[in-house]
């Protein structure tokens, strides 16, 4: 089932998600859900806030596939950073729930992440590229912070200016 997807200026995205600690039925419906509202909205990555649910689930796939290698799709319950690269990389970001922003932005080039899959198996994941920055952003929303809290005040004053004028012209529709 295809959720709304909530925007920015909702409280849900700036709250902290609480931890799963069920993985049953509803948990696995809530990830068939999240992939199928992601691809709907054509998107990379999809956190649970961003339906308006405050619980540390995300989706991540770059609908790509290099031969040989893990597909980089994966459904991540409670994720936690356990390491991350000194070295940063810069890559413009753009968000579901900001719709028409984009900015650059600077995050560790290597991560690693444990967390659990939607039955309930440990999961330990190296990620790197577009792979490892879409988990570092979805993960961000599961701790309430968007991308535009990763730039400096100068931009982050430009792009709240232009997210005031995209909400005042979708509301004149
Ligand atoms: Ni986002």
């Amino acid at each position: 089932m295809i959720r709304d997807i909530v925007m920015m200026g909702d409280p849900v995205l700036r709250t902290e998600a609480e931890d799963v600690t069920v993985f049953d039925d509803d948990l696995r419906r809530l990830v068939r859900d999240m992939y199928e509202t992601m691809y709907h909205a054509d998107g990379i990555g999809l956190a649970a806030p961003q339906i308006g649910l405050s619980k540390r689930v995300l989706v991540v796939d770059l609908r790509r596939e290099a031969e040989g290698e893990e597909p980089e799709r994966i459904a991540l319950i409670n994720p936690r950073i356990v390491w991350e690269s000194k070295e940063t990389e810069k890559q413009s970001e753009g968000c579901l729930s900001i719709p028409g922003l984009e900015e650059v932005v600077q995050r560790p080039a290597v991560i690693r992440i444990e967390g659990f899959d939607e039955v309930g198996n440990e999961v330990e994941i190296e990620a790197d590229d577009l792979f490892g920055r879409a988990l570092q952003h979805e993960i961000d929303h599961l701790n309430g912070v968007l991308f535009i809290d990763r730039v400096s005040p100068l931009k982050r004053r430009m792009l709240l200016k232009k997210w005031k004028k995209i909400e005042a012209e979708a509301e004149d529709e």
